[in-house]
């Protein structure tokens, strides 16, 4: 070959037989090549396994798909660029125009906007309750059909928990499908429920470092199978490179989790004990009106929690200001501890009685507790709730 035709096929080199590297290569390659034409059109008919065009399957994103699938214990998963991008993703694939939603005050707020703007440009209507509100979820099931109910447990940010059991059993009994965003609890929590579908950022606590953004989808085969299609035409794919940063933060994934929460319980503990604070909002505390419910239904209690500060919100802002060891922030379940304060928990399109709904007030504040040491991160909440109060 010349050298402008070698640079461009350059050696391939192949492991031999019962060697292999102990960390998967990223297969950062968008095409994949079969032995000949024939062979391709087999694999394009679904008659060849294989790879052939990284915006429909690639195997470093395939290999954080199936581990994914089966932390959360169900057949398949697909990845996707953000986490907001598999929620969007999976709501398109699943719904049509005239089809009925069934989605909370107690969300996300860009997934609530998702359904009440986007979707509802599709012809696709909703019905917005609070997640504590079973009565009325049986209610609008009963007054209309609908397709599908779209929840999230512990709820952003006063970790309100959804009780699963009763929301799939009403949603299933209408013939709907239940859709849970398990970002805040985490792929190994809530599988052993009938949810349809799992969504998950894994910008948070799969990466663990905030370095990367991505998205997954987790469901049984058929109804990835009937996504599948939608999604490559939607295009919103996990670039390779991402995958394995993914892959690389699940390694450290459950000790991470489990010393955050331990962290962020110390912390409620704390909190609930200090004069400014009037309320913590942390499902591991006995006091949290639903706690148990969570020891039911969850075996950690996640590492984020919230709490309503006693004052302005001037003193919201000088808390926030004072904080050394918090990044003032979004996201959550990485590695170092950050701190949301009301006007950024993005709840604007809710008007007064479903603000009042929410629990969300002037003083709520959202922390999400990272790997630091306890005590210096509760020493800066002292510090902090001491100019709060200057
Ligand atoms: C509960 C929940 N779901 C989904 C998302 C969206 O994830 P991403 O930022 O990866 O799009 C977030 C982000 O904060 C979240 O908190």
């Amino acid at each position: 070959m010349k050298k402008p035709t070698r640079v461009n096929h350059p050696p391939t080199v192949e492991l031999p037989p019962g060697n292999h590297p102990l960390v998967a290569p990223i297969y950062q390659s968008v095409k994949f090549e079969f032995a000949s034409a024939a062979e391709t059109e087999e694999h394009l008919r679904g008659e060849r396994p294989g790879f052939y065009y990284s915006r429909a399957s690639n195997p470093t994103n395939r290999q954080l798909e199936q581990l994914l699938a089966e932390l959360q214990e169900r057949d398949d998963c697909l990845v996707t660029a953000s986490g907001l991008g598999a929620i969007a993703q999976t709501l398109l694939a699943l719904t049509r125009a005239g089809d009925h939603i069934l989605c909370f005050i107690e969300s996300y707020s860009p997934s609530r906007r998702l359904i009440r703007q986007l979707l509802a440009r599709f012809g696709v209507a909703y019905t917005l309750l609070s997640i504590l509100d079973l009565a009325g979820v049986e209610r609008a099931l009963a007054a209309r059909p609908t397709r599908l109910l779209f929840f999230e447990s512990p709820t952003n940010p006063v970790t309100r928990i959804a009780d699963i059991e009763a929301l799939t059993r009403l949603a299933h009994a209408a013939g709907a499908l239940s859709v849970l965003d398990n970002t805040f609890a985490g792929f190994h929590q809530h599988g052993r429920f009938a949810v349809d579908v799992f969504v998950h950022s894994l910008t948070k606590y799969a990466s663990g470092a905030g370095d990367v953004m991505g998205g997954a989808v987790i469901a049984r085969a058929e109804l990835i199978r009937a996504m599948r299609a939608d999604f490559g035409v939607l295009g919103g794919t996990l670039d390779p490179h991402a995958a394995f940063l993914i892959l690389r933060g699940m390694k450290t994934y459950f000790i991470r989790y489990h010393a955050q929460c331990a962290s962020a319980a110390r912390i409620a503990e704390w909190l609930n004990g200090q004069p400014a604070v009037a309320r913590v909002h942390y499902p591991g505390l006995p006091s949290h009106p639903q706690h148990a419910l969570a020891a039911r239904q969850m075996q950690d209690y996640g590492t984020i929690l919230s709490f309503d500060l006693r004052g302005e919100a001037a003193a919201v802002r000088r808390f926030a200001d004072a904080l050394e060891l918090f990044a003032l922030t979004a996201s959550l379940g990485s590695t170092e501890s950050l701190v949301v304060t009301p006007p950024l928990l993005g709840h604007r399109d809710l008007d007064a009685e479903q603000l009042r709904i929410s629990g969300i007030t002037a003083g709520t504040i959202r922390l999400s507790i990272g790997l630091e040491d306890t005590d210096e991160l509760i020493a800066d909440l002292a510090r902090a709730l001491l100019a709060a109060a200057s």
